[in-house]
């Protein structure tokens, strides 16, 4: 049999197992406890849970892990009524009792034997397919914990076998959410192209690290496209830009409803972080035409569009032209 062959059904067990218990689910009794998934993963169901102590006094190699995990929002965790914790590195690692049974409970006589745990017998949590290792943090994390992640399954980061892990990285100090300061970096990292793009001329402010890609983008999950943060395309934008939600008396057709059709949000060789500049962006949609003074054979033809037609976002002032979002402003 190959290896990592045994976790893989194993997973597909334990799915086949929730989906037929599915039916039982309006039922107030657990499916099974989480715990014997656990040891089904493991493929030992011999193994037991003996508390971060425990782990932890055995091993002192530990000890920066230990000591962050207690500072972090997980070590903080007391379970209700109990007051033990609530999560602890068998939360996420499998149960211990196997990894340290061979190491002495005497300090100094396992110090002379320099017995290590055996790591063998947990979890292979960074060998496990992405979504398996998603569901070891999903246990806990359900939509309750954060709306957006009743949206995950379908993300596209989920159908591309991104888990929790690639962005969480849990030792890596007391902090378990994605600094903001340090987002953009993560995200280059598998979407260079953003990079550059925000780098160009005109840019949101997102290497310079007065926004983050968190306030247009809901990683975890949107029920729009692009993993998207509000309900609608122009909402995305309209939560900062208030001023350009509308609705207007004068509307530009039904443009702005996604701003995209004129802008880049990452980034634009353009002012303003437009697509095109004038007054080729206007006629993508319109023909252009001449405009000047009346009677004289000197008519021009209008290259600046917004000079003219300044209310582009809509208006609720009728234009003093004939036609049109705010025609010859004076
Ligand atoms: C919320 C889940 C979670 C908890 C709780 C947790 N870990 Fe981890 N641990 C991970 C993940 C995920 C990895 C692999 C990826 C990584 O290193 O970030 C890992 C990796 C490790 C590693 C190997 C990699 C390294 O950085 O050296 C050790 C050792 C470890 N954990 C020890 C512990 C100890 C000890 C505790 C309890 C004090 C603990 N973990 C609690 C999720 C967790
Ligand atoms: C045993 C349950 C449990 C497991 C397993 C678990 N968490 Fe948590 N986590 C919690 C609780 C409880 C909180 C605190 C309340 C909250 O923010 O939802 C928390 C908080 C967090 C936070 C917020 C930290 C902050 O600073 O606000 C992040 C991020 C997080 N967990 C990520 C993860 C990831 C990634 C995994 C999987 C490797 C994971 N958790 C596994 C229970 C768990
Ligand atoms: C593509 C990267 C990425 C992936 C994958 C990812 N996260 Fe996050 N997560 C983030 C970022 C970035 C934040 C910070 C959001 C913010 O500050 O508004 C965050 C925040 C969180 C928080 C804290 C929310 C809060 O506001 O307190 C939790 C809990 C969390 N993630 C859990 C998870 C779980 C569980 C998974 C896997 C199912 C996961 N994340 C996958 C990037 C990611
Ligand atoms: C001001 C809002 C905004 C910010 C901030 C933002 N994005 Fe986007 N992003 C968008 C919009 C809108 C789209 C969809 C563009 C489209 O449909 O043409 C998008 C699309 C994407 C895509 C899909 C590929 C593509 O170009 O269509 C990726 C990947 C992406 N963003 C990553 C990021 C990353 C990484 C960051 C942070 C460095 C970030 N975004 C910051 C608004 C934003
Ligand atoms: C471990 C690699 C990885 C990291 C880190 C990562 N992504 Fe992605 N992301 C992907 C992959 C793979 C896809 C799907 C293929 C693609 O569109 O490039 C994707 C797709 C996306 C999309 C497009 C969604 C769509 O429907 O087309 C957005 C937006 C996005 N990521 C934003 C982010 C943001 C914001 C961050 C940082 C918080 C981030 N990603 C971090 C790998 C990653
Ligand atoms: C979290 C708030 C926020 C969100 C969401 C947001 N923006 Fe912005 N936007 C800003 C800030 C801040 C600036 C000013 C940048 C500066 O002064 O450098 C800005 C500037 C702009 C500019 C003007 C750039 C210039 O050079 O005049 C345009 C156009 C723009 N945003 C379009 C959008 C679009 C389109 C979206 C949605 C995809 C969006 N914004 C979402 C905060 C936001
Ligand atoms: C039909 C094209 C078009 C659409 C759609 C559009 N814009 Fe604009 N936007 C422009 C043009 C053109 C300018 C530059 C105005 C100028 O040159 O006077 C601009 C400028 C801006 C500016 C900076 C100057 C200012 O007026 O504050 C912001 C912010 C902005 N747009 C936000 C948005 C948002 C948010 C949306 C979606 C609701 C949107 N735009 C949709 C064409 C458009
Ligand atoms: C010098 C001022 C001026 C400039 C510059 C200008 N326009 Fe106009 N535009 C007008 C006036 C005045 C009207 C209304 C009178 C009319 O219908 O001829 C108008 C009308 C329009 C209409 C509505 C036509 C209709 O039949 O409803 C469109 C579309 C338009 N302009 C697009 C553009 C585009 C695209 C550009 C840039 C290539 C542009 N305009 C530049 C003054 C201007
Ligand atoms: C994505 C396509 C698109 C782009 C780009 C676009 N428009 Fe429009 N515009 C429309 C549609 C659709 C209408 C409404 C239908 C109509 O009246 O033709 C409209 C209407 C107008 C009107 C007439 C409004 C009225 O009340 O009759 C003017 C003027 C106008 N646009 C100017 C501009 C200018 C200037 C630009 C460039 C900054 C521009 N448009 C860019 C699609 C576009």
């Amino acid at each position: 049999m190959k290896k990592g062959l045994p976790a893989r059904f194993f997973i597909t067990l334990a799915v086949a197992a929730l989906s037929a218990a599915c039916s039982q689910l309006k039922q107030t009794k657990p499916i099974l406890p989480v715990s014997d998934y656990e040891k089904m993963i493991v493929g030992r169901l011999d193994a037991d849970y003996v508390g971060t102590d425990n782990c932890v006094a055995k091993c002192h190699a530990h000890d920066k892990i230990t000591d962050d995990f207690r500072h972090s929002v997980h070590g903080e965790q007391i379970k209700p009524g109990t007051g033990l914790p609530l999560v602890n590195c068998e939360s996420c690692h499998g149960p211990g009792s196997l990894a340290i049974m061979d190491i002495p409970d005497d300090p100094q006589l396992n110090d002379a034997r320099k017995t290590k745990c055996d790591t063998k017998t947990f979890l292979d949590i960074l060998n496990l397919p992405a979504q398996a290792q998603s569901l070891i943090c999903l246990k806990c994390h359900s939509a309750a914990s954060m709306p957006t992640l009743a949206h995950w399954n379908a993300s596209t980061h989920a159908l591309n076998d991104v888990s929790c892990f690639d962005c969480h990285k849990l030792h890596q100090g007391p902090q378990q959410k994605v600094k903001h300061e340090e987002m953009a970096e993560l995200c280059y990292g598998c979407h260079p192209q953003v990079r550059i793009e925000n780098s160009l001329f005109s840019h949101h402010p997102l290497i310079e690290k007065k926004m983050a890609c968190v306030d247009c983008h809901d990683v975890h999950g949107s029920t729009q496209q692009k993993l998207l943060k509000g309900d609608t395309p122009k909402e995305t934008c309209t939560r900062c830009h208030m001023e350009k939600q509308g609705p207007f008396v004068f509307e530009h057709g039904d443009v702005t409803e996604n701003c995209a059709n004129c802008h880049s949000p990452h980034g634009s060789t353009t002012n303003h972080l437009l697509n095109a500049p004038m007054p080729f962006l206007c006629l993508q949609c319109h023909p252009g035409h001449m405009a000047g003074s009346t009677g004289s054979n000197k008519q021009l033809f209008s290259n600046r569009c917004t000079d003219c037609h300044s209310q582009i976002h809509g208006s609720d002032i009728p234009s003093t032209g004939i036609t049109g979002l705010g025609t010859m402003r004076q």
